[in-house]
């Protein structure tokens, strides 16, 4: 049995803003295992990002992590002083961003950044870094690794950076991979070689990932768990095969419907979910998906449901599966109801 990498434990991040809090993320708990792979879907504002951002510490102010604990290797990384962060960062944990663009410094060499990145976290030579340089770019199917070192990033194809920074990402060897949607800004093809590279080399280096993704299908294919994220919290959390196969939550459904599916044709059109995300602002008392529901009942509205254990590991935050709620919920209703 896989020892548990992270826990994440009713993370709270909010911004604030000069018009008040923006509860981004509200109360968000999920576990990583060692050698897993945890997908994270959600459109877009649910807050996959600022979770993922929490993880790394890296919220910036007007940002805070308002409340929780963020457990890797047993120990509650939002307790490290900020030294001990930058060591859990560089050797520990990896983040792949969305746009390369943004993470790669056009002014120097491809070389040079992975040499220095390199450097940063493991205490070797020149030499060995730019052998380590070499090998990276390799491992990420780059041709030619050595003539590329001396190349800037204009001289590499989008499919490319992203490779380059997979191989930054990769360079300290870290326990967790966090993957911020890493294949958005590239074209299908390319995504399927990035996401296939993702796999292989989570297999060959046996780290966990978390990946954050718009896209079901990348889930299916690589992830074993997902997480489904809206308006700051999770709805339901499953195996793919739950997911897929077994969807409890009718935010899910509604994701599952949006997908486009090759064998109906192009002339089937996507069924788009009707409505607009909550207001983060001022979170909604009931299920943030209520108004956007089409089963939605009058308790919806008035109460937030709990996340229900609807089968093995599998957990949705919705009232109509009130038939798996726990004994003392039930005890609960029925007093306010006297
Ligand atoms: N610096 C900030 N100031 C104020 N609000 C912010 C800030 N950063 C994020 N938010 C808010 O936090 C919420 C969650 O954002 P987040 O970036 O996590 O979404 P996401 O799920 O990653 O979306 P996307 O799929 O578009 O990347 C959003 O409502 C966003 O407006
Ligand atoms: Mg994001």
């Amino acid at each position: 049995m896989a020892e548990k990498l992270l826990e994440v434990k009713n993370l709270k991040t909010s911004f604030f803003t000069h018009v008040g809090e923006v509860k981004a993320v509200n109360d968000v708990s999920f576990d990583v295992y060692e050698g897993q792979t945890v997908g994270i879907v959600g459109e877009s504002g649910s807050g996959k990002s600022v979770t993922s951002m929490s993880i790394m510490r890296l919220i910036a102010p007007p940002g805070k992590i308002v409340d929780g604990q963020i457990i890797f290797e047993g120990k509650d990384i939002l307790k490290l002083s900020e030294k001990e962060m930058r060591d859990i960062r560089g050797n520990k944990i990896s983040m792949i961003f969305q746009d390369p663009m943004t993470s790669l410094n056009p002014v120097f060499t491809i070389g040079n950044q992975l040499i220095e990145a390199i450097k940063i976290h493991n205490k070797v030579s020149k030499a060995q870094a730019k052998k380590r340089a070499v090998e990276m770019l390799k491992l990420v199917g780059i041709p030619s690794p050595e003539r590329r070192l001396s190349q800037y990033p204009h001289e590499f194809s989008g499919g490319m950076r992203q490779r380059v920074m997979i191989a930054m990402a990769l360079s300290c060897n870290p326990k967790l991979l966090i993957a911020d949607e890493p294949t958005t800004a590239l074209d299908v093809t390319i995504q399927a070689q990035i996401l296939d590279l993702l796999k292989k080399l989570q297999q060959q280096l046996k780290m966990s990932i978390i990946l954050i993704t718009h896209d079901l299908g990348v889930v299916a294919d690589i992830c074993q768990k997902v997480i489904v994220m809206y308006g700051g919290i999770i709805v339901e959390e499953g195996t793919v095969d739950d997911i897929f196969y077994n969807p409890k939550h009718p935010y899910t459904w509604g994701l599952l419907r949006s997908v486009p599916k090759m064998h109906l044709g192009l002339k089937k059109r996507l069924v788009p979910i009707e409505g607009q995300p909550p207001d983060l602002l001022k979170p909604p008392k009931g299920c943030p998906f209520a108004p956007r529901c089409e089963y939605a009942m009058r308790v919806c509205l008035e109460a937030r449901p709990p996340l229900f254990e609807v089968g093995d590991g599998h957990r949705s935050r919705c009232w109509l599966n009130h038939q798996y709620a726990p004994q003392e919920l039930l005890e609960k209703v029925k007093a306010a109801n006297e």
